[in-house]
């Protein structure tokens, strides 16, 4: 079998990738590893610039995110327990949008399912050959058998631990990668909203963030090290951290039901190049941003606004033009997330080892930020995303 584009991963990559080239009449294919309820109940992101609410939308599949989403105007500041706002919508006129990853996810692989596409679930890819070749080759793995088929393209959507990558030899792209000795304790909780907007929180106890999901569901985070035991987290003791680090005169966490516990350990990744001959790779596959600015799920969407662009200008126009610039834009814009999301970690969380000049000068750029209207707008750009270097025509 051959098809013109074989996607690996249905994650909000590679399911918002095969909607979109569908809409030009593309075909492609679609493996993902996991069942579709495994992905669709995946709690991950929940914050989402404006460019990748619009390329939502623009695609059709938008339909119920403009229904159920929270627009919020800007973002809250905590500094050692004193709480201060930052405008975003007064200072550049841009806010971002609260919808989970869920709810993305469900949107794309129903909209899939409701025009029969043919997305492969349980099908793990297991290597990618070929590379170079006139055609490019994908094995994989359907009810026990090993098959192959054929491809114009491959497009690597397959996140941090999947096959695309896996399949390069030593060096044929370059990556960066950093590891923190931090994690993330994070909570989902049934109670009304404490916050009209996230609230970043630096603290000498350690860095905590408040969001949400929806007026009902609230999204906490804690500070903890990068291995620590989530069985030691009590709700108690869960809820006098968020207080210890997040309170002030006159305000209060409001508290609720805990539902789900998680623990993800902070990380920077990211690859050089995203193409190897006729291999793309796009979101998690290239690139992880520790979460500090809720940018993994929108550079995704910024890669496949850029790849979708190029693949219809391929197709329907016969001009790879766009195409041949997919790996240096994605980088360009990339490397600028990763060092927004370096960034912030660096001036929220509280390192081991850290000394007391160390920590009063993370609190002196905090102090900055929130009294500079320049720092501000700054701030306000990066938090609200860059742009998209092209977008698919539809
Ligand atoms: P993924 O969502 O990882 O999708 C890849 C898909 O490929 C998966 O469905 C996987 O099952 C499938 N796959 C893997 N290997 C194979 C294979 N061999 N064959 C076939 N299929 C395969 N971002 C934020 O902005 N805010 C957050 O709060 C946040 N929290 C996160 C928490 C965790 C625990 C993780 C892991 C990520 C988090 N992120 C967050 C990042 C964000 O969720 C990702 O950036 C986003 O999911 C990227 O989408 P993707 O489609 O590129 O990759
Ligand atoms: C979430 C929100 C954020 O603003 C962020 O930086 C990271 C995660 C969230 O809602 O999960």
């Amino acid at each position: 079998m051959h098809v013109p584009v074989a996607i690996i991963g249905a994650g909000p990559s590679g399911s918002l990738l095969a909607w979109i080239l569908r809409q030009r009449g593309i075909e492609s294919i679609v493996f993902e590893n996991r069942s579709r309820a495994y992905v669709e109940g995946r709690i991950r992101a929940g914050v989402m610039e404006k460019n990748a609410v619009d390329l939502m939308i623009r695609a059709g599949v938008g339909e119920r995110l403009q229904k159920e989403s929270m627009y919020q105007r800007g973002v809250e500041v905590g500094i050692n327990n004193t709480h201060h706002f930052i405008d975003f919508e007064k200072l550049i006129g841009v806010g971002v949008t609260v919808y989970g990853q869920s709810e993305v996810t469900k949107d794309l692989l129903g909209a899939l399912d409701s025009v029969g596409h043919n997305v492969l679930y349980e099908t793990p890819v297991t290597g990618v050959s070929d590379h170079h070749g006139d055609k490019i080759t994908v094995t994989y793995e359907e009810g026990g058998v090993e098959k192959t088929l054929t491809a114009d393209f491959v497009v690597g959507a397959d996140g941090y631990h999947g096959a695309s990558r896996k399949s390069l030899p030593e060096g044929g792209i370059r990556m960066h990668e950093k590891t923190y000795p931090l994690g993330w304790l994070g909570i989902m909780v049934k109670a009304p909203q404490s916050k009209p907007v996230a609230f970043f929180t630096y603290h000498d106890r350690g860095f905590a963030l408040l969001s949400m999901r929806s007026p009902e569901i609230q999204r906490l985070y804690l500070q903890v090290a990068n291995d620590e035991n989530l069985e030691e987290w009590s709700d108690d003791r869960i809820w006098d951290e968020l207080d210890a680090r997040m309170g002030t005169e006159g305000w209060e966490l409001i508290r609720g039901e805990i539902f789900q516990k998680d623990l993800a350990p902070l990380r920077s990744f990211f690859c050089e190049e995203q193409r190897y001959g006729r291999m793309f790779l796009a979101g998690d596959a290239a690139h992880i941003v520790p979460p500090t600015g809720a940018k993994g799920l929108n550079s995704a969407f910024a890669d496949i606004s850029v790849l979708s662009a190029g693949l219809i200008q391929h197709y329907t126009k016969d001009d790879s033009s766009i195409l041949d610039q997919y790996s240096r834009l994605a980088v360009e814009r990339n490397v600028q997330t990763q060092r927004f999301s370096w960034a912030n970690t660096a001036k929220y969380h509280i390192f081991p080892g850290t000394n007391s000049f160390e920590r009063r000068m993370q609190q002196a750029e905090l102090e900055y930020l929130v009294t500079d209207e320049t720092a501000q707008i700054s701030y306000a750009k990066q938090h609200t995303g860059l742009p998209f270097a092209y977008w698919p025509e539809l």
